[in-house]
């Protein structure tokens, strides 16, 4: 499957990115940055990091630093640290950014994978947003769109009503939602019910000696944040997407016309609606079955490392 994430990275996006690096069915051509967790900036830098750790070479380009239509927001440094992965501070990238803007990237990536390339947006939706104006034909040229945001059923991240990434640009999301893309959306209906604790992190550290130790060692301050609201681990958000975007069936979809509410006290939140198109909505999932799943790649990708186990 070829795929282009668009990303704020961000902890749970280094863990979706370093996931599809190892899925033997991704081929990533390259992914694009946005603000949210972190500034576009550092999210650029980030994103060239993870490229270079996974031993890629892919292009990345930088993308928005506000919401398209709503002032800039305040990145999530309380929940990602202050240069987006954890307590780490000097995060190092050799890699430069394409000369070329996200939306732009996004518009001639679309058009020369026609029909092929399915984009997993897992942060705000402004690149998106801005590719669909910029290129009417671009929601077309997709193979479709599987995007982590909303909050259907369940409580919002943000605020009582709103999950992040819908909640730090509704506008984006609208122009999305109204597209006419074919579009899955994975919100916190299904990823706050997968939750990875320390000691999952202490085993993907020992299955994966590339990379679970700089995933372990990025997510203590994330595991902090979440058992300062009771929770017992992290969400497996972004990663969630990327892995319903390669496995179809695995998560519980039904089709609903999706809006958001674009401004006001209850802004960002995900609502059913009547008169627009359907989207599929993961309703439901199997924590487990989705743990083991997640683990998997990075199980297969460190033994073929050592030629233990042949890639399926
Ligand atoms: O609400 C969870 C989402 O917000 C994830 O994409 C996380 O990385 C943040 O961007
Ligand atoms: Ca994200």
């Amino acid at each position: 499957m070829k795929m282009i994430i668009d990303t704020d990275p961000g902890i749970d996006d280094a863990m979706a990115i370093l996931y599809a690096a190892a899925h033997p069915g991704i081929e990533l051509l390259g992914l694009t940055t946005v603000f949210g967790n972190v500034t576009a900036r550092q999210a650029t830098r980030n994103a060239l990091h993870l490229v270079e750790r996974a031993g890629l070479d892919i292009p990345v380009a930088q993308g928005e630093n506000k919401p398209l239509v709503n002032g800039p927001i305040e990145p999530s440094h309380h929940v990602h640290g202050p240069e987006g992965f954890g307590e780490l501070t000097s995060i190092d990238a050799r890699g430069t950014k394409e000369e070329e803007g996200a939306a732009a990237f996004l518009v001639r990536m679309a058009r020369q994978h026609r029909g092929e390339l399915v984009l997993c947006p897992v942060g705000p939706m402004t690149n998106i947003a801005k590719a669909m104006l910029l290129d009417p034909e671009f929601a077309g040229n997709l193979a479709g769109i599987v995007f982590m945001g909303g909050a259907l059923d369940v409580p919002g991240n943000v605020t009582p009503h709103a999950e992040a990434n819908a909640y730090h640009d509704p506008h984006a999301l609208d122009v999305v939602l109204q597209s006419g893309a074919a579009i899955r959306m994975v919100g916190l209906d299904v990823t706050n019910r997968v939750l990875l604790d320390a000691g999952d992190f202490e085993a993907l550290a020992r299955i994966n000696p590339a990379q679970g130790p700089f995933l372990q060692e990025i997510s203590g301050l994330y595991l902090e944040f979440y058992a300062g609201r009771a929770q017992e681990g992290c969400g497996l958000h972004d990663p969630l997407t990327v892995m319903a975007a390669v496995m179809p069936d695995l998560l519980g979809l039904t089709p609903t016309p999706v809006r958001v509410v674009l401004e006001g006290p209850e802004g960002g939140a995900t609502r059913r609606t009547t008169g627009r198109a359907e989207i599929e909505v993961a309703t439901a999932c199997d924590p487990e079955l989705v743990k083991e799943l997640f683990f998997a790649p990075f199980r297969v990708a460190a033994s073929a490392k050592v030629g233990a186990v042949a890639i399926p």
